[in-house]
């Protein structure tokens, strides 16, 4: 199964093959920054791939719009900036993204930090 490790939280947490970033981590019990229900306009989950971006879907042409829209056509010049809700996992990745928390114990994820 993918790995996916959020920074600087500092976890590690297991996926599902296919399964978004934002839905993985949430799924395992934690918070992930959001503002339009996951559907990929707002641009509030945007995260930075720290490693990994070939273990990433590709970039659509729905998540290239609303990052340009939200935050402007250079916002697309750096392609580790991804939509965590758009950006689905096929294999291990490191990301960065401030604002993701713990909402419960026991979610499934492991503490590293
Ligand atoms: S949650 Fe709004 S773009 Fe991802």
């Amino acid at each position: 199964m993918p790995r996916i490790r959020v920074e600087p939280l500092g976890i590690e947490v297991e996926a599902s093959r296919g399964e978004t970033v934002m839905d993985a981590v949430g799924a395992r019990g934690y918070f992930w920054p959001e503002g339009c229900d996951r559907a990929g306009e707002c641009t509030n989950c945007a995260m930075e791939v720290v490693s990994g971006l070939g273990r990433l879907s590709g970039m659509g042409r729905h998540e290239r719009a609303n990052l340009v829209r939200q935050r402007g056509a250079r916002s697309i010049e750096d392609p580790r900036l991804r939509l965590a809700c758009q950006a689905h996992v096929e294999g291990d990745v490191v990301v960065h993204k401030r604002g993701v928390i713990a909402v419960h114990a026991g979610g499934g994820g492991t503490e590293t930090a």
